[in-house]
Formats: C-alpha cells, structure tokens, sequence
C-alpha cells in the first residue's frame, strides 16, 4: 500500500482514517477525494502534511475524474468512506442517500474496474475497502444474538438500505469481475470532529451551552459504540490483512442505553465543571417524539477480525467518552469551521476553554 485514493476524507471517520494511516505508514501518500457536502470540513484536515495529503475538491459520482485520479495518483487502494451517513436525514430526504451511496459506489466501482481489472498484471497488490455499518441487519431483539458477518440483511431506514444496496454492489464485483475488495461493518463511531448531528456530539455540545438534551423516544435504545481510533485500526487491518472478498464486524463492546449513555456525559461534566450554572447537566434532558422506524438494538459479534486479525477495542466507553469531550473543549475554533459558530464556538471558546478546560 503506497498511493491511497480515500473518499469522503473531510468527514468524521475519513479525516481521523487519514491522521491514522499517515503516522502509522511513513511510506504511505493520500489523496483525499471529499465533495464538501455540509458533513465535509476543510477544518477536519488542518494541520496534515501538504506532501503527503492532498484534498481534491469532487464527486465520487464524477467517473471520469475518479479514473483520472486512480491512473494519474498510481493509486494501489481504495477506502472508501463518502456516504450521506445520517439516518434522521435519510428520513428526511432519501434521495441524496441513494445518489451518493448507491449511485456513488456504483461509480467508483466501475472507475476501479476500468482502471485496474481492463489490464493484465493490474490487480497485483490492489484492494477496494469499502466502509459499511451494522445498520444494514436490521434491529434485535432484547434476547436475540449480536450480528455476526451471515447474519441476513434486513435493513430498515431508508440510509441502511442505501448502504445495504451498495454493499451488494460490492460483493457483485468481487463475484462477477475478481475485484479484490473487502467490507467492514461496524457500529456507531464516536470521537474527535464527528459532525454534532450526531447523538454524542449533539450532547456533548448541547450540555456545555446550557441547551436541551433531545432523546428520543424512551431512550431505551441500544446501540455498540466504537471509538473512532479504534474503527480506524480495524480498518487499517483489514485492508492490509484481511482475505479479499471477505467482509469482517467491527464493534466497540459497549452497548449501554441512549439515556444511560447521555447520563454519563452529565456525570462527567458535572465533576468536571463543579462551578457550572446548568449543573447537574442532567437537568437540560428532554425526552422528545420517536424517529419513526427507530431500530431498537444493534450489537456487533467481532470475534472474526478477532480470530483472524488480532483485533479487538482498546478504548472502555469511559476513555473514549472523555478523549472525545476533552478533545471539543479543546477545539472550539473546529466548530466554527463547520459553520457552528454562533450556537457553539464562541460560547465554549468564552466559558471552558478560555478559562482552561484544556489544562
Ligand atoms: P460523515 O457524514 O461525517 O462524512 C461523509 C463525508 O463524505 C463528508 O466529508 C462528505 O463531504 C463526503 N461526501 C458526501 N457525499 C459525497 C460525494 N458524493 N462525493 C464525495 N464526497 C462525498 O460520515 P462518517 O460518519 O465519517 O461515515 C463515513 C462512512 O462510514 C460512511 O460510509 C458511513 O456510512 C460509514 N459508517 C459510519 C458510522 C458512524 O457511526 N459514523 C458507523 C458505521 C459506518
Ligand atoms: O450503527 C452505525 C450507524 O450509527 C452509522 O451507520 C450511521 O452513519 C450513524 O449515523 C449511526 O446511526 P444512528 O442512527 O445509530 O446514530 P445517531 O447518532 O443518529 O443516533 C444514535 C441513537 O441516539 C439512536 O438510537 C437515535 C438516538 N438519538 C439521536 C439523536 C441525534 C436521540 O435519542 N436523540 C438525538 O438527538
């Protein structure tokens, strides 16, 4: 693996993806193909070296600049990150959600097949990585088994189908043309630069600046959170080691409720800000009407990338959660690159860092 085309790198994963495989592999160069859509911020990617990065401004969809850069780059790998990612939105709107992560997959798919499957010794040393999510196996039941890799999809948003239908696509290629391509399905990500959209992030910056704390529904829901360090090391281990064709589970381990998960932020920022006038910051929650469709439980078996790659997390839900509010009390100038200036930057900016936070 030396030239790395990753799509979506100005995005949450992406950007921590790309920071990852730049200090983990000197010898590796990234060209980062990223729309800029409203989840896409140039202030995900400061301070990442200029000859080892570099951000072409462009559309997973746009085939012929997609080939242009696989030949021109010399590119060997392909991660593909870029999706529209979240449910809520997909609600919303579903269209972009086929466009970008069906349509867009397709697309890539057939500039790396023009690219590297239309000459003799090509594939030599190739691999499309494409990242997916546990969405795409439905919702469990309280007693029922966590995912494994055979477990059938049945996706229920219109976001885990479109990740679902591109999935497929995926495999059709490894079946049809021998793309050597590999897939991770992992769990909720959380952790540094994740858009606050999010639930994590969302509370997090909510709780600091004294705003509600939406939960919806009866909170009950269970999700199996992955830090994003974590996410970026399975990854890592997947394209370098893992069995082409194959895809592998990525899960975090935790799997508390939504509430409980928002009352560990209050705890934390409780003792943390003694002072504080929104103390206790649990006092801020709401509990606000359901997502239509809401899946009630996902939980993630990884014992594959375990048995065959060695990998399991190394962050306790505790470490993480704090790597990751520390990490946005540290970076307020990272939220008004996102545009979330007025609700969020300034207000963190005058109240917790200036005063410290970031000791
Ligand atoms: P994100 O929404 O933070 O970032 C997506 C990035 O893709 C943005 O930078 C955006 O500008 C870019 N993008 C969108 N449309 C594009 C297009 N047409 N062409 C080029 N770039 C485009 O997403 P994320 O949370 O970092 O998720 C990354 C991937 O991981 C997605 O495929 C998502 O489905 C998957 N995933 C995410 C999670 C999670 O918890 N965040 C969990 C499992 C899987
Ligand atoms: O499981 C992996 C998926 O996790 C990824 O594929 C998606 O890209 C990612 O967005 C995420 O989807 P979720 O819907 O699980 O994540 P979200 O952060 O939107 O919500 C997590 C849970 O919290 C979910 O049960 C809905 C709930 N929630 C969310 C928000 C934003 C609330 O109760 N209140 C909120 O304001």
């Amino acid at each position: 693996m030396k030239n790395i085309l990753v799509t979506g790198g100005a995005g949450f994963i992406g950007s921590n993806f790309i920071r990852y495989v730049l200090a983990e592999r000197p010898g590796v160069q990234v060209v980062n193909l990223d729309a800029l859509t409203y989840a896409g911020s140039r202030g995900s990617l400061s301070g990442l070296p200029e000859d080892r990065h570099a951000l072409v401004h462009g559309d997973i969809r746009d085939r012929q600049l997609v080939e242009r850069l696989l030949s021109e780059r010399r590119i060997d790998t392909i991660v593909h990150f870029a999706a529209e990612s979240h449910v809520d939105r997909s609600i919303a709107g579903p269209e972009a959600f086929i466009e970008t992560n069906v349509v867009g997959t397709l697309r890539l798919l057939e500039a790396a097949r023009a690219a590297w499957l239309g000459r003799g010794d090509a594939l030599e040393g190739k691999r499309f990585h494409h990242i997916s999510t546990d969405e795409v196996f439905g919702s469990l039941g309280p007693g029922d088994a966590a995912f494994h890799e055979g477990t059938p999809y049945s996706p229920n948003s219109p976001y885990a189908a479109s990740k679902a239908g591109s999935d497929h696509l995926v495999g059709a290629y490894v079946h049809t043309y021998g793309l050597p391509a590999t897939i991770t399905n992992c769990s909720n990500n959380y952790g540094p630069r994740q858009f606050p959209e999010k639930l994590i992030p969302l509370m997090i910056l909510n709780a600091l600046t004294g705003k509600p704390l939406p939960v919806y529904g009866d909170g009950a829901q269970v999700r199996d959170w992955l830090y994003v360090i974590d996410s970026c090391e399975a990854i890592l281990r997947v394209i370098e080691r893992g069995r082409p064709g194959e895809s592998y589970n990525v899960g975090g381990g935790n799997q508390p409720t939504n509430l409980e998960i928002v009352q560990q932020i209050c705890a934390y920022l409780d003792q943390r800000f003694p002072e504080s006038p929104y103390r206790p910051y649990s006092k801020l929650l709401r509990f606000v009407p359901d997502r239509p469709g809401h899946d009630r439980r996902y939980a993630v078996d990884f014992r594959k990338i375990e048995r065959e790659l060695g990998w399991r997390p190394r962050f306790s839900l505790d470490e993480g959660l704090r790597e990751t509010i520390e990490w946005y009390l540290a970076n307020p100038e990272w939220l008004s690159a996102i545009g979330r200036r007025d609700d969020y930057h300034g207000w963190i900016e005058q109240n917790y860092t200036k005063r410290g936070a970031d000791k």
